[in-house]
């Protein structure tokens, strides 16, 4: 089995490496901070304790999953990697700078990968002087927990490089769904309108945050509202990716950041971390009531998840992924009731183009534009899974 340098000790990197080891790897888990390297050890420690007590992993393998990740400060230490995954600082120039370093440390046939969220693979890529060999390879949070791998090829990427990537993903238990080098892969660009028409509905003043919450868990059936979903990864982090993307689709207004958001990252209302965010989470502190009225939370629902659907449609229009991946992604990666594609064919494809289009009319804004091959497909009375 090939040894693995995951190099970046923090909350991704120290995950893949956990993961890597689970799976029988040798582990050289590298991080230019001695003290991330520290926490890394010690957070693994409490982890594996965990799992024997509950009977998940026997005290011996917790043992040997330890064993096998070395710690070390020094890059020097892949030297005899097969594959090499990234996961430090979300910078493209640093990031560039550790591809073109790590080519002269490892192996001719090492494969070279960045579990970026956001930057391009191309750009990292064409840092190195044998860009075939490089590849996306993208958990999730926390990537022991969180099924979903995104395998990213850059244009540079040889099909050899992809398949070995992805049969290696595979072989660790991964659900792996292959996406264009575009921004925000699958997850991080289809997920958009889950936080955006959100905010957009509450900017409206059509709802409370709590309201909306409600009706996107009680009616929509999804595990967290897009309220307390932006306070738990942090309204700074949210605000910044929704940016990002926005900048990176060359400010297409479907994913316009919103300022209500904006103001609550300004404000320091990060979410849970700083104790307030769009709820309030400090000890004795009243919890706000949803306005359970099921025809209000009904359209919240519709129109939440039309916009979702639409833009996994377009997704799909635009090649992203197969629609089996696009559906994957969202029940796998951020835990969605159900595929966005096969939701679409179960309310059927003519009532979403309505919607869309209802909203297109009242707004006239491009936001709301229907996916053309929406209503190519709508024309011919084609669904997504027959
Ligand atoms: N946090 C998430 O939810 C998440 C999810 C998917 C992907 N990612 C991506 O994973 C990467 C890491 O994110 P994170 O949240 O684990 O960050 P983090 O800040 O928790 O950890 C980054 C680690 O990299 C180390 N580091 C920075 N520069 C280095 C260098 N030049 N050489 C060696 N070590 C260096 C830091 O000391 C730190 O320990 C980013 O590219 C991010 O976009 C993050």
């Amino acid at each position: 089995m090939r040894k693995v340098g995951v190099l970046g000790a923090g909350s991704m990197g120290s995950g893949i490496a956990q993961v890597a080891s689970q799976s029988g790897h040798e582990v050289v888990l590298c991080d230019n901070n001695q003290e991330a390297l520290d926490r890394a050890k010690a957070k693994l420690a409490k982890i594996m304790a965990r799992l024997v007590e509950k009977g998940r992993v026997t005290d011996s393998d917790a043992q040997a999953i330890q064993e096998r990740i070395q710690y070390s400060q020094s890059t020097q230490d892949f030297s005899d990697c097969g594959i090499v995954i990234e996961a430090i600082i979300e910078n493209l120039d640093i990031k560039r700078q550790v591809f073109s370093s790590l080519e002269s440390i490892v192996g001719n046939d090492c494969i070279l990968a960045s579990n970026t969220s956001s930057l391009s693979i191309a750009a990292i890529a064409a840092s190195c002087q044998n860009a075939e060999r490089v590849v996306g390879i993208h958990f999730f949070n926390p990537a022991p927990l969180m099924p979903l791998v995104e395998i990213v090829p850059a244009i540079q990427t040889s099909e050899a490089i992809l398949d070995d990537a992805k049969n290696l993903i595979d072989s660790w238990k991964k659900v792996t769904v292959l996406t264009k080098d575009t921004p925000g892969f699958i997850v991080n660009r289809v997920a958009r309108p889950f936080y955006g028409e959100a905010l957009r509905i509450y900017e409206e003043g059509v709802a409370d945050f709590a309201t909306i919450d409600w009706a996107m868990t009680e009616i929509g059936g999804f595990r967290m509202g897009p309220f307390t979903l932006m306070d738990f990864i942090g309204n700074d982090i949210n605000y910044t990716v929704t940016e990002t993307v926005f900048a990176a689709f060359y400010f297409d207004p479907r994913y316009k950041p919103s300022f209500t958001q904006k103001r609550h990252s300004e404000a320091g209302w990060y979410g849970r971390k700083s104790g307030r965010g769009y709820y309030d989470y400090s000890e004795g502190a009243d919890k706000p009531e949803p306005n359970k009225d099921q025809a209000l939370g009904q359209m919240i629902v519709e129109r939440i998840t039309a916009m979702l659907m639409n833009e996994a449609i377009d997704a799909l229009f635009l090649n992203i992924a197969s629609k089996e991946d696009i559906d994957l992604a969202m029940t796998k990666g951020v835990n969605y009731p159900k595929g966005l594609l096969s939701w679409a064919d179960e309310i059927g494809l003519s009532p979403l183009l309505s919607r869309l289009e209802n909203l297109y009319n009242e707004y006239g804004e491009d936001r709301y534009r229907p996916s053309p091959l929406l209503r190519r497909m709508v024309a011919k009375g084609d669904t997504f899974y027959g």
